[in-house]
């Protein structure tokens, strides 16, 4: 461990020297004297005296440079069957132009902007619009049902919502349009413009305060970069709590792209010029981050898949993309390889594609299994490489830097501590230092290095009860983990109430109140079970309220079709079991980490607060992985 141990080391003794020389791969309005400021601590900013534009250091300054004949985005959508490009300089103009759309509504510096489109060009279009003229964009990501977009509304009080008339999915055409109808019926908040990109697969009829994308852009003025404060929003993007109202991760400016270019080249070994691919959707953080910020960042040429990993047309899909685009390194989540290697068992499509630029594959978003790392190296013949962040971080906390120094892989792993991050494993009951080989909490010392979220927005006081409470001076990241003998992660699952369902983060919580709120539910819990493709799925257990006798189909059906209604089809919610009662303490409370430690197929003691074992034991059968 030479190179990456001697720049974790100096991240962490001196993170002014460190982030500093980092800063200066972006170009600056005004150059950072200061890298970090801590006078709120533990509320910390970084770069405070820095000012910049995203937009401008994504696009412009590679134009400048001698880019804008490079491909800086190309759209490949199997789901309507097209393939676009737009060099940095026609990425520059369409996002000048739609940043001087955005003016023409009103939409000023600090405003926020609601994205709420599938993966299109023009989605990137509009982030990248919103961070020219300093407003705060927050993509919603297209699978939420009206009322969590609803939720999200109310929350960053929108001037401006940006969607498009449809979404393709390969079974269905979503509407998009009445989805964000549907939600402002609902909302106190209005926004005074929706703009809308219509789609020929479904175009939407357009009411007073909509505004079509085109007629837009039609006499728009490109507008020119404003300078920010690094410490201003970029975005906010919302993810799921232990409640059911979603916590707005904000993102900074200057420390945002300051860690986003070092981890291009440190982590991914990604350079000016090269072709990347992040297969996953623009509404989640690893697209804000892979899909559209780090590699425009840093001049790559970005990747903008619209399809599944299969059936569109065949299971060669991915290793047709990575081949036809010259693909040299490709980000997607495991279970993306699960539904590959369920079509393609015996890996016979990726010898029908020319794949020599492929140099590696990154896989996060869910604990990668260790026989679908077997089956994607012995497959593919380069580094597979399972890391571990989330939307809170912005960029990786465990890695192997391939940039850096590729080290070897452990199947199950995370590898190493990024550099920035100070990743301890703690005893839960007493915050203290687990020695490597023992589980605890995953945590990470204050301060959280440059591209981590500064805080919830419009909520100091809910960042730091969410994260910072429960252990003195550290960031609780929510998942359970150890450190092996080598200094080697392994993060193995949550201990709150998130799960993954297919690389998409959901919180029980939220189904839960779903499900309570059934006139025949008296009381219910959602636990996440091991799932072959999707990594996790939710099951429902319900108790049904005292002389409620409703048709078990009846209830399965309507529970389910709840669930769609107020979550989204993204919540894949198929399975409920009406059992006689959950498993409480004796004060009352339900038993869900034991439920969870169980269809986690871990052996677990009967916890000695339980109020009735016999409980815990009939749901066993239940829970356990089938
Ligand atoms: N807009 C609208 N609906 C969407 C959507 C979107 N952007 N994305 C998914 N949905 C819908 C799907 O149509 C599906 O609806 P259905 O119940 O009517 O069929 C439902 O949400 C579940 O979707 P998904 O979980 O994607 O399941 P799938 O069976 O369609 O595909 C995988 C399974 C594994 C192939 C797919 O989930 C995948 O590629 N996952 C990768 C995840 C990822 O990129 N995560 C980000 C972290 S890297
Ligand atoms: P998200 O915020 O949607 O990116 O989800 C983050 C969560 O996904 C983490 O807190 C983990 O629980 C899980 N996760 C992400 N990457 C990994 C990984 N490589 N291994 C295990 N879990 C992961």
């Amino acid at each position: 461990m030479g190179k990456y141990a001697d720049a974790h080391r100096r991240s962490l003794s001196d993170p002014e020297g460190f982030w500093l020389e980092a800063a200066e791969a972006i170009e600056w309005s005004r150059t950072p004297t200061r890298a970090l400021d801590d006078s709120r601590a533990p509320l910390y900013r970084w770069f405070p005296d820095g000012e910049l534009n995203t937009a401008h250091n994504a696009l412009d300054r590679h134009v400048a440079a001698g880019r804008g004949e490079q491909a800086a985005l190309i759209h490949d959508s199997p789901v309507t069957g097209t393939k676009t490009s737009y060099t940095y300089a026609e990425l520059r103009d369409a996002v000048a132009v739609f940043a001087g759309a955005l003016s023409a509504l009103g939409v000023t510096k600090g405003d926020r902007v609601i994205v709420y489109m599938p993966m299109v060009p023009e989605t990137l279009i509009a982030m990248l619009a919103c961070a020219r003229i300093g407003a705060v964009h927050s993509v919603v990501f297209g699978g939420f049902a009206p009322k969590e977009l609803a939720a999200r509304i109310e929350d960053a009080r929108p001037k401006v919502v940006v969607a498009a008339s449809c979404g393709i999915e390969p079974t269905r055409i979503v509407d998009y349009k009445q989805i964000v109808d549907q939600a402002l019926r609902t909302t106190r908040h209005q926004p005074e413009h929706i703009v809308i990109l219509q789609r020929d697969a479904a175009r939407a009829e357009l009411g007073e305060r909509d505004v079509d994308w085109q007629e837009l852009i039609a006499t728009a003025k490109p507008a020119d970069p404003v300078p920010v404060a690094a410490t201003d929003p970029l975005y906010i993007l919302y993810t799921s709590g232990t409640t059911g109202s979603p916590k707005g991760v904000v993102r900074d400016n200057g420390g945002h792209a300051v860690a986003l270019a070092w981890s291009m080249t440190n982590i991914y070994g990604v350079r000016p010029g090269d072709t990347w691919w992040a297969a996953s959707d623009v509404g989640w953080v690893v697209g804000h981050s892979y899909i559209v910020y780090a590699p425009l960042l840093i001049g790559a040429t970005t990747v903008l898949y619209e399809g599944k990993p299969v059936g569109t047309p065949d299971a060669g899909a991915f290793w047709r993309v990575v081949s036809e685009h010259g693909v040299k390194a490709l980000f997607t989540a495991p279970t993306a390889l699960r539904a590959i290697r369920k079509a393609d068992p015996e890996a016979t499509e990726p010898a029908r594609y020319d794949l020599s630029a492929f140099e590696a594959l990154f896989l996060a978003g869910e604990r990668l299994d260790p026989d679908t790392y077997h089956w994607a190296h012995d497959t593919l013949g380069v580094p597979v490489i399972d890391h571990w962040w989330q939307t809170e971080s912005g960029w990786p906390i465990s890695a192997n830097l391939r940039g850096l120094e590729l080290m070897p892989a452990k199947p199950g792993s995370a590898t190493v501590p990024v550099p920035g991050f100070d990743v301890q494993v703690l005893d839960p009951a007493t915050s203290g230092q687990l020695p490597r080989g023992r589980e605890g909490a995953i945590a990470v010392r204050l301060p959280l290095p440059p591209g981590s979220l500064p805080t919830l927005w419009g909520d100091d006081q809910r960042y730091i009860d969410a994260y910072l409470s429960q252990h003195d001076g550290y960031y609780t990241t929510g998942d359970s983990g150890f450190f092996d003998e080598d200094g080697y992660l392994f993060v193995m699952g949550r201990t709150d109430d998130v799960i993954n369902v297919a690389g998409h983060r959901l919180s029980t919580g939220a189904i839960e109140a779903v499900l309570a709120a059934h006139p025949a539910v008296a009381e219910c819990a959602v636990i996440g079970v091991h799932d072959e493709l999707k990594g996790q799925l939710p099951r429902g257990l319900v108790v049904l309220k005292s002389g409620a006798h409703p048709d078990e189909a009846t209830l399965h059906e309507e529970l389910v079709a709840a669930v769609r209604r107020d979550i989204g089809p993204v919540a894949a919610f198929r399975d409920v079991t009406v059992v006689d009662a959950l498993p409480k303490t004796r004060s009352g409370k339900i038993l869900r980490r034991a439920m969870r430690g169980i269809a986690d197929g871990r052996d677990v003691p009967m916890p000695s607060t339980i109020e009735d074992p016999a409980v815990l034991d009939d749901l066993r059968p239940i829970l356990r992985p089938h």
